[in-house]
């Protein structure tokens, strides 16, 4: 320890800390970021220790007056030093470097142990709104999408097999759906981190009567923690925002995943744009949707942020204990990363073009084999002897590679006495899906109810990506 270094802890010790230790226990290069949060909750602190009579007024405007400059200075560039354990440590060396005395007092009835708590937790509230924020660019530019596909077709798949032709916009938009659920999933990361914990201490509660519920107030939380012992050592509100962060990486991964399908020359459903995608530096003709790609990893990269908060906390005792400086680094990695692939989603979605003739194309009559059985129970005739019939005529087509479409009536009439000339209406795909105008389902009607409702779900919120024309 040199002279100048700055420490909150030494005096019961006898020799200086083994420097593998300090470069174990450093956690500045990590929670640096935590800084304005730490400044903004020590001011106040500042002003409930005034309220406590632990400073006077004088003291808390030279604290608040001191953190602000501490702010300007960061700001402007200062770095931490070698010496400052964490960010908690740098605030307290450069407050005492701007004011000098004063500044010994505002460490008064608080511990960094509620003092990392309440800032990561309003770094997690301020994460959560830069989240929605990016979560909805890139669902207008699905909506977009949506409103100009809505009389396109395309191949349904399950199984990754042709199952029903759909509405394009209806597939798209299962995708707005997923992201809209992570935007609730997000939103209550947010308010699992709006319990305030300053005020607990190390463990025990502060000794001093300073009025937390002025302290909520000023940062924006909106209950106080009911237990100092619970809100200290509590990381669940970090497991819920990157359960949040994974399950949205997921579902960009399923999307980034039919987008680079249907881009595939095999399918040809979509084409990318130039700003969006990278070269190869062998094969000049290459034309690589990276950032659906990298979308598609990063999920795996959650997962195992997830996986590693999860652990940290499952056999932790009550209280802080040191495992828990480990919760920042699979949070800030989480948020980063969706911070970063989620414009680069929605930029490769904005440029994108959909090529109808090829979807079009990959819809074969017998996807209506659904739509010829439903005919048969249109005629009376029950839904499980339908599905025998129209199964032989599909193994029949399957055989003589002739379409369920160009089979002479004279077969279907021999498979079913209840099949009439109108079955051929029941086997155009348009018809197909405008029958299906269920609430939910893939019909023109209940498309453009989809459409309204996903409107009403984004409101009246400003946007930033339009699709390039
Ligand atoms: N840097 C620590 C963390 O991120 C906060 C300090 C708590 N340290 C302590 N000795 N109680 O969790």
């Amino acid at each position: 320890m040199t002279a100048d270094s700055h420490k909150l802890w030494g005096g019961r010790f006898a020799a200086p800390t083994a420097h593998a230790l300090d470069a174990l226990n450093r956690s500045i290069g990590t929670d640096f970021r935590l800084w304005p949060f730490d400044v903004q909750l020590s001011q106040a602190w500042a002003s409930a220790l005034a309220e406590a009579g632990v400073l006077t007024e004088e003291e808390r405007d030279q604290i608040r007056g001191g953190l602000d400059a501490v702010a300007e200075k960061i700001v402007s560039g200062a770095k931490p030093e070698e010496s400052d354990e964490d960010v908690h440590t740098m605030i307290d060396r450069m407050l005492h470097t701007e004011i000098g005395a004063p500044a010994s007092r505002l460490h008064t009835g608080r511990s960094r142990n509620d003092q990392v708590a309440t800032a990561t937790r309003m770094w997690t509230m301020d994460a959560a709104t830069r989240i929605d924020a990016v979560i909805r660019d890139l669902q207008h530019v699905i909506l977009d999408h949506a409103e100009q596909l809505r009389t396109t077709l395309i191949p349904a798949y399950t199984h990754m097999q042709r199952a029903q032709p759909v509405s394009a916009a209806h597939w798209i938009l299962s995708h707005f759906w997923q992201l809209e659920r992570d935007r609730a999933r997000v939103a209550n990361a947010a308010a699992s981190a709006s319990s305030l914990p300053l005020g607990s201490g190390a463990i025990a509660g502060c000794a001093f009567a300073i009025p937390r519920d002025q302290i909520r107030i000023e940062l924006g939380f909106s209950t106080l923690s009911q237990n100092s012992i619970d809100a200290t050592g509590d990381r669940d509100f970090v497991a819920d925002m990157l359960y949040a962060s994974t399950m949205l990486g997921v579902h960009l991964s399923r999307l980034s995943e039919d987008l680079i399908l249907y881009g595939s020359s095999e399918f040809g459903f979509v084409t990318f744009g130039d700003t969006f995608t990278t070269g190869s530096s062998m094969m000049p003709q290459k034309r690589n949707p990276d950032a659906l790609e990298i979308a598609r990893g990063s999920a795996g990269r959650m997962l195992g942020n997830l996986t590693s908060i999860l652990a940290t906390i499952k056999s932790l005792p009550s209280g802080y204990n040191k495992d828990l400086q480990d919760d920042k680094r699979p949070l800030f990695d989480s948020v980063d990363t969706m911070l970063l692939v989620l414009p680069a989603v929605a930029g490769t979605l904005a440029e994108l073009r959909f090529n109808a003739k090829r979807m079009r194309a990959a819809l074969s009559s017998t996807m209506m084999a659904t739509d010829l059985a439903d005919y048969l129970v249109s005629k009376g005739v029950s839904f499980r002897e339908a599905h025998g019939v129209v199964g032989t005529l599909v193994r029949n087509s399957e055989t003589t590679g002739v379409d369920m479409n160009q089979i002479p009536f004279t077969v279907y009439a021999a498979a079913h006495s209840s099949f009439e000339k109108d079955v051929f209406d029941w086997l155009s795909a348009d018809a197909s899906v405008a029958r299906r105008n269920v609430t939910g389902g893939t019909g023109p009607e209940a498309v453009d109810e989809q459409i309204a409702a996903a409107h009403a779900a984004l409101g009246n919120t400003v946007r930033k990506l339009q699709l390039i024309p």
